[in-house]
């Protein structure tokens, strides 16, 4: 078991990494301080496929599956659940699920009683990596992803490598493209490994796995205890959001999982940062061979030029003409650019689109 500690201006908690550790969960909380009454959150298609060892040991409030489940309707069945529980101030709440129940669950923690604690239980490695670590909680609203929120740090994240296997093939590589971000702004022996070490990445090998995972939970909060609430040194976390997200959203959230979209995003900053002179040809090609070896990206087929721009537009990431962009330097190095054309943007995104065509 590895133990990443967080250490915060207001808050310090625990990330713990390692297999079966959800096997000894009482012992964890009671560990971190934490008492009942406990209250784990999570989604039927997760329970039934990971969750079934944690049934009668605590009590459950399971949300619909997917991502329709960040809605205000969930937030208020679940204080509802939570008061008739008589849920104190001392109680704890438990995300056990992905990025989805991880920020619902967080929200509601967030907000009942004016904030009670949450442990973070991610069951995807999206989840592991990313979304469990930073304390941002949400719910969509008026079909806008994550309108409403509110920062909430959790007491204890539990990353559990052995709830990775029954991930879906796809779902877990895309969690392996946001892994491999931490590599590319941060950390150039964890690039290194990833690129070296892939085949028992792929093939979930446990220790390899964990330890992928421990890295780029480091990373991730070392960033975020420099800078809690975003203001500047946490947006390199964005690196491949930009284009990623105006994908994602021009997909209309379906399309592409949060992940590729991710890997996507990559691919275009690593092309617009050589455009630029940013970064070497060669280190600009690494990253996208590396992004190739965790397999073959989904194709962007109906996915729109326009509507992406207009994703880019309303991120507010556009102003006079230029794009805010988190561009590579080199591998474990990057800047953030304010003043990327909007035309070298477009014609990046347009290639990307028209590439994944051709290639099917
Ligand atoms: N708070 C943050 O900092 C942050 C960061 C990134 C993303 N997010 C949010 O996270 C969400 C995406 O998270 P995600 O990629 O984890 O997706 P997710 O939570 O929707 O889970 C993905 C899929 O995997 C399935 N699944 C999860 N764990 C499983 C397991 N162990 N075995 C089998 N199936 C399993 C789920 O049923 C679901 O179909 C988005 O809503 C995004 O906005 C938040
Ligand atoms: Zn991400």
């Amino acid at each position: 078991m590895q133990t990443i500690p967080v250490r915060l201006a207001h808050a310090e908690y625990d990330i713990i990494v390692g297999p079966d550790l959800l096997q000894n969960l009482e012992e964890h909380l009671k560990r971190a301080g934490l008492s009942g009454p406990f209250l784990v959150i999570s989604q039927p298609r997760i329970f039934k496929a990971a969750g079934q060892f944690l049934k009668k040991r605590f009590p459950l409030a399971l949300i619909p599956d997917g991502e329709r489940a960040k809605s205000m309707t969930t937030v208020t069945r679940l204080l509802d659940r939570m008061a008739a529980l008589n849920m104190t101030r001392q109680s704890t709440v438990i995300a056990f699920g992905g990025g989805v129940v991880g920020d619902v669950a967080g929200f509601v923690a967030a907000i009942y009683m004016r904030g009670v604690s949450v442990v973070q239980a991610p069951t995807t490695l999206l989840a592991q990596v990313d979304s469990s670590i930073g304390g941002k909680t949400g719910i969509n609203f008026r079909s806008v992803k994550n309108l409403v929120g509110a920062f909430h740090q959790p007491r204890l994240v539990v990353s559990d490598s052995t709830l990775l296997r029954t991930l879906s093939d796809r779902e877990y590589a895309s969690g392996l493209y946001e892994a491999l971000k931490y590599g590319v702004i941060r950390d150039a022996g964890l690039f290194e490994s990833f690129v070296d070490g892939i085949q028992p990445l792929l093939t979930r090998e446990p220790d390899a796995v964990g330890r992928l995972v421990s890295r780029c939970a480091a990373i991730k909060a070392e960033v975020v205890a420099a800078d809690e609430r975003e203001s500047n040194l946490r947006r390199i976390l964005n690196f491949g959001h930009t284009v990623g997200h105006a994908l994602e959203a021009a997909g209309n959230f379906r399309r592409l999982k949060h992940g590729e979209a991710v890997g996507y995003g990559m691919i275009a900053a690593a092309r617009i940062g050589l455009a630029l002179n940013r970064v070497s040809q060669s280190d600009a090609e690494r990253i996208e061979s590396a992004i190739a070896l965790i397999g073959r990206l989904p194709s962007l087929e109906g996915i729109k030029l326009r509507p992406a721009l207009h994703a880019l537009q309303h991120d507010k990431k556009i102003r006079d003409g230029a794009v805010h962009f988190v561009l590579p330097r080199g591998i474990g190095c990057v800047e953030i650019t304010p003043d990327v054309p909007l035309e070298l943007v477009r014609e990046t995104v347009k290639a990307l689109i028209h590439e994944s065509k051709n290639r099917r």
